[in-house]
């Protein structure tokens, strides 16, 4: 039986096929919903987001974020250069709700813990201000 009541979960599976379709996630500019962009970031620390980067973003996103990674010549589109200044002028709720979801090559990260996804916006930040 289908229920309609799960509005949440219906946008949730909309916004899967849309970032997945195989020819959806190739064309366009990537834009989170304005709810995502407006989230509050509750987290401060950077530790647990630094370890997750190294172990889970930089073979595509290079340990300095700039996009450059060793598997990052294969992909289509490249691995984002979180140095950049459009990455810079997103909110940190963009960044969350981006890393949650994924698109194309760029795997959805929902599996790991909230605060650690967090943190790993914090950490993208320290990457920014360090390296321009
Ligand atoms: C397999 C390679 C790969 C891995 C691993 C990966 N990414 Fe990505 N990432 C990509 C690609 C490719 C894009 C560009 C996707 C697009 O524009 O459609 C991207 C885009 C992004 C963006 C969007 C930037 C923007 O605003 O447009 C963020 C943020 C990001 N990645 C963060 C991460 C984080 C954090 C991790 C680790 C937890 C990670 N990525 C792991 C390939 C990867």
């Amino acid at each position: 039986m289908r229920s309609v009541k799960a509005g949440v979960a219906v946008a949730a599976a909309v916004a899967f096929i849309a970032t997945s379709s195989a020819t959806g996630w190739a064309q366009g500019e990537w834009k989170a919903p304005a709810d995502a962009k407006n989230m509050k970031n509750p987290e401060k620390g950077t530790d647990a987001g630094k370890k997750s980067v190294g172990t889970n973003c930089a073979a595509c996103h290079g340990p300095q974020g700039k996009g450059d990674g060793p598997a990052a010549a294969a992909l289509t589109p490249k691995p984002a250069n979180w140095t950049s200044d459009k990455v810079k002028k997103e909110s940190d709720g963009e960044l969350f709700w981006k890393i949650t979801n994924g698109r194309g090559p760029m795997p959805p990260w929902k599996h790991l813990p909230e605060k650690e996804r967090w943190q790993i916006v914090n950490y993208i930040r320290t990457l920014q201000g360090a390296k321009k």
